[in-house]
């Protein structure tokens, strides 16, 4: 059963208590939560004070999406704040394999994402290290933009790595999810679906969710 990850990017952060409690009561399995810093992308968010806080209500997974230069500064910092998965950026990592044994030495689950003119290929002799891959299915920087389509054949690819290499690793879609790729991306291999405009832009969130997590 593929999982839903719905980005916290898009919620109201006037509000983020009342999206906090949407999410937890909704069918959703983690939160998606994303760190840029003006560096690695044009456009900065949050950081530990904010993840800290949220961690204090929300009742699921903390799947933290690092978009910014020199993560391994603060691996450390992010376990603390209660990241339960943390996930750097390809593009960003020159010791990607040792970034992640200090995610997975901080008892997190390491995730590596990859920008999309990044091949998946890069991967393959680490790919038994990694506990998930989010593949990026547009620029990352923001949130509600447009699908790139070359993403469902890098899922086909990544899909057969995985299964060649007998790996265990999740495979992550980040960026433009809608009702009308999910299906496709969860046929092709997808294990979990992150959704920012898709949720948060709908009428109904929770049952936005609990269609997306219906997708056969
Ligand atoms: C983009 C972020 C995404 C973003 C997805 O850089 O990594 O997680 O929130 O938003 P949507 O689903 O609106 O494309
Ligand atoms: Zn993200």
């Amino acid at each position: 059963m593929h999982l839903i990850a719905p980005s916290i990017l898009s919620a109201n952060f006037l509000n983020l208590e009342k999206d906090i409690d949407m999410i937890n009561d909704s069918e959703a399995d983690w939160f998606h939560i994303d760190v840029m810093d003006g560096r690695f992308v044009p456009n900065i968010t949050f950081g530990m004070p904010v993840i800290a806080a949220m961690k204090k209500r929300a009742r699921k997974p903390f799947d933290v999406h690092l978009m910014i230069v020199e993560p391994e500064k603060y691996i450390a910092d992010f376990a603390n704040a209660g990241a339960d998965m943390l996930t750097v950026h390809y593009e960003a990592s020159t010791h990607l394999h040792r970034n992640l044994q200090l995610i997975k030495s901080h008892g997190m689950k390491a995730g590596v994402a990859l920008n999309p003119h990044t091949p998946v290929s890069l991967l393959s002799d680490i790919i038994n290290d990694i506990d998930l891959v989010c593949i990026m299915s547009v620029n990352p920087g923001f949130g509600g933009q447009k699908f790139i389509e070359q993403t469902m054949q890098k899922v086909r690819q990544l899909a057969h790595m995985i299964d060649e290499h007998g790996a265990h690793t999740q495979i992550e879609i980040d960026g433009g999810v809608t009702m009308e790729n999910a299906h496709a991306l969860i046929k092709n291999g997808a294990n979990v679906l992150v959704a920012g405009n898709t949720v948060f832009s709908s009428p109904d969130p929770v049952h936005t969710i609990q269609r997306l997590k219906q997708v056969v």
